[in-house]
């Protein structure tokens, strides 16, 4: 008995212990700390004055950035989805002034349209200042915005003409997740530019601007190998397939040699052979000897 009641003592506090921890709420994660697959990533991009193109900042000397404009597609800024490959239009409907002498800076060189995207996804809006400033211990990294946000400069490329522009309206757009073992549903790195597909799209005040984006996703930070065309480098497959079709042609070949090839040279040699004794005797440098001699010794002009 002496032995027993505290050992029933004490099972009765891990009894309560246990009933006690299963009756606190469980520990609701206020940030979602990673991506699932699918899920829109926001696009947003630094606002910069139209008569310089210098980056705006706000009183406390933060750069301003602002949702990239709308596209008509959606009616909402540019977003992209984790994971997802796809094709994007996004139709900027109107060029106004202001819009249209960013654009110019772009194109000529004079400021890069630089845009960012959440590196993981930012919590719901009246946490999100704080949480961007880093006072809030919602997360692990907070603090420093480079963790917070990945750079994605559009490298936007066109001609500045007089009267309007010309610019190149299809994209590509990179975007690199971080090793799933490391940080799975993070983004590690971005970037975008305009490719040559299409003949740079016209524009002047109040066009519609029709960007094409072109988006892929790659599981990690190194980029694949995609050069497969002529002058490229030598992949293993190529090497395979170069062994394989060596060995192949050789086995055809011996094949076609022991099957057809070898038994007709051995009946052409065995025929060689016979009639080569008879022509042996008539060759050419016994019979040339011969009559070396014979117009030597024989000739007219010695006889007489
Ligand atoms: C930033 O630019 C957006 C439009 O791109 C504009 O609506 C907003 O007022 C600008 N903010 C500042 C602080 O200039
Ligand atoms: C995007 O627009 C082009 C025409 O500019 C059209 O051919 C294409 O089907 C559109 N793609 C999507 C995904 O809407
Ligand atoms: C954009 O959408 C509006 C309303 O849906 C439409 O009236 C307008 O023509 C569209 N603009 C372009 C450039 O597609």
């Amino acid at each position: 008995m002496t032995l027993q009641l505290p050992l029933a003592l004490r099972l009765l506090v891990t009894f309560y212990t246990a009933l006690a921890a299963s009756q606190t709420p469980p520990q609701t994660p206020l940030v979602q700390t990673e991506y699932k697959v699918g899920q829109a990533i926001p696009v947003s991009c630094l606002n910069r004055t139209t008569d310089s193109g210098e980056h705006v900042t706000d009183a406390s000397g933060q750069l301003v950035y602002s949702p990239f404009p709308i596209c008509n597609e959606t009616g909402r800024p540019l977003e992209l989805l984790f994971g997802i490959e796809r094709e994007i239009n996004c139709t900027i409907d109107f060029i106004s002034d202001p819009f249209f002498h960013l654009l110019e800076f772009y194109v000529h060189n004079d400021a890069p349209l630089t845009c960012r995207i959440p590196t993981k996804p930012l919590p719901p809006s009246p946490s999100k200042a704080e949480f961007e400033k880093g006072t809030t211990d919602l997360t692990e990294g907070q603090g420093s915005l480079s963790d917070i946000y990945t750079p994605m400069v559009v490298a936007l490329a066109g001609t500045l003409q007089l009267s309007h522009l010309h610019v190149s309206t299809s994209l590509n757009v990179l975007v690199h997740a971080a090793p799933r073992n490391a940080a799975p549903g993070t983004i590690a790195a971005a970037t975008a530019y305009s490719i040559s597909r299409d003949p740079p799209t016209r524009i002047v005040i109040g066009d519609p601007l029709p960007l094409r984006f072109s988006v892929r996703w790659y599981p990690t930070t190194s980029l694949p190998s995609g050069w497969t065309g002529v002058g490229g480098h030598l992949t293993f497959s190529t090497l395979v397939y170069c062994l394989i079709s060596a060995g192949a042609s050789a086995a055809i070949c011996l094949a076609y040699f022991r099957g057809v090839e070898l038994p007709r040279r051995l009946k052409m040699h065995g025929r060689d052979r016979v009639g080569g004794i008879e022509r042996g005797g008539l060759g050419g440098y016994g019979v040339g000897i011969g009559n070396g001699n014979g117009y030597g010794g024989y000739g007219p002009g010695k006889r007489d």
